[in-house]
């Protein structure tokens, strides 16, 4: 957040993230200048520093040893408009035209590489998930070479064989072994397996701390597999809606888990402007929690309609895997809507489909969600008890 700290003859703008920006004031800029003296104490406590040259001020040559030694010490920035503001190549520092450019790369970057980093071990089990999620992807993939990758992954196998003789998939037999309980519930269910696997374990190793969120994911999840549940018997589909509820905004989750301080000025600004979650996080972190989730999750290797669903699921849905995503989209706006009071999309017109009147669709839809929620918050009340 910008603060000023400074203001004569340099400016020093606190960016966040330890992020800081030296903006100089004189017109000439040589290797004494007070702003690079400043510049140079600041690497001391921040990471990335962005020097911005306002159009009136050029260095002088003999600052172009001062700012590459700037350059090693930090990660360096600088904002510049014309190249005539100095009269020697600035190619050891990225450039930019305006300091919110140069910051938004930067934050960017920081997060991404930090949210990356921090979820290195996402999976409860010994296997890599990128790996079982990538060979699953494969069309030549075949269930011995599954078996054979899961061969010493107890965890896994005992979650596949409980669902594959679940009441779920309905068989004469039960599922005897391992083979048998693939050949059941498909290379798509197995997906499922995994995904699910992945993201208990987030919650539990993680995010467990962070309740409202991911009670939150719970709620979005049961809603949207019941409104779904109205216009569709389909098991498979109700099972990918229940895992893109639980996940559609693990991108919050994960900003959250990763910079508490700052996630929460996304909540106070939200509270105070009564602008959405999304706006609210490019103010503060330049990115929202939809591109960072999907981001987090292509990088695992997750199926293809949960990308869609974590990176639109504040937006009208539009096409592509639609009845998966449509009811998470209902279910997040009608909780943000109607119980938190928050603003998101106007989800009413979108409710109709899966009304069982003809008349007065969306109240009678969304009646239904209200006694769905009241159902799911009194469940989780008698967990508590
Ligand atoms: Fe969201
Ligand atoms: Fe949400």
């Amino acid at each position: 957040m910008e603060k000023y700290l400074h203001e004569h003859p340099y400016i020093v703008r606190d960016w966040g993230l330890k992020i800081i920006e030296v903006i100089c004031i004189d017109d000439q800029i040589d290797a004494t200048n007070e702003a690079l003296k400043t510049a140079f104490i600041l690497t001391r406590k921040f990471s990335d520093l962005v020097l911005t040259l306002p159009p009136h001020t050029s260095l002088e040559a003999n600052v172009e040893e001062k700012l590459k030694e700037l350059a090693k010490k930090i990660n360096l920035k600088i904002v510049l408009l014309s190249d005539d503001q100095a009269p020697f190549s600035l190619d050891f520092a990225e450039n930019f035209n305006s300091t919110e450019d140069a910051v938004l790369r930067l934050k960017i970057a920081k997060i991404s590489k930090k949210i990356s980093r921090e979820f290195a071990e996402i999976t409860p089990f010994k296997s890599s998930a990128l790996d079982l999620l990538q060979m699953t992807s494969n069309p030549a993939v075949s269930f011995s070479d599954l078996e054979e990758k899961i061969a010493h992954e107890p965890l896994l196998i005992a979650r596949i064989m409980q669902i594959a003789n679940s009441a779920y998939f309905i068989r004469r037999s039960k599922a005897q072994d391992l083979d048998q309980a693939l050949a059941y519930i498909g290379i798509d269910g197995f997906r499922q397996v995994l995904v699910q696997l992945i993201f208990h374990n987030l919650a539990t190793r993680y995010f467990s701390k962070q309740k409202n969120l991911l009670n939150h994911a719970e709620a979005v999840s049961y809603l949207a597999v019941k409104l779904a549940g109205r216009i569709s018997e389909d098991t498979k589909l109700l099972a990918k809606i229940r895992v893109a509820g639980l996940l559609h905004d693990i991108g919050a989750l994960a900003l959250q888990y990763c910079f508490a301080e700052e996630f929460d000025k996304v909540c106070e600004i939200q509270n105070q402007s009564m602008i959405t979650k999304v706006m609210a996080e490019r103010k503060v972190f330049g990115l929202d929690h939809c591109e960072i989730g999907e981001k987090l999750c292509f990088g695992w290797g997750m199926p293809a309609y949960l990308l869609c669903c974590i990176k639109e699921h504040h937006i009208q849905p539009s096409g592509r895997f639609a009845e998966i995503i449509e009811p998470v989209v209902i279910a997040n706006a009608f909780l943000n809507k109607e119980i938190g009071h928050l603003p998101d999309l106007d989800y009413l017109p979108l409710l109709e489909k899966y009304s069982l009147t003809e008349s007065n669709a969306q109240t009678e839809v969304k009646n239904f969600l209200m006694t769905k929620w009241l159902e799911f918050k009194e469940a989780a009340l008698d967990q508590i008890d």
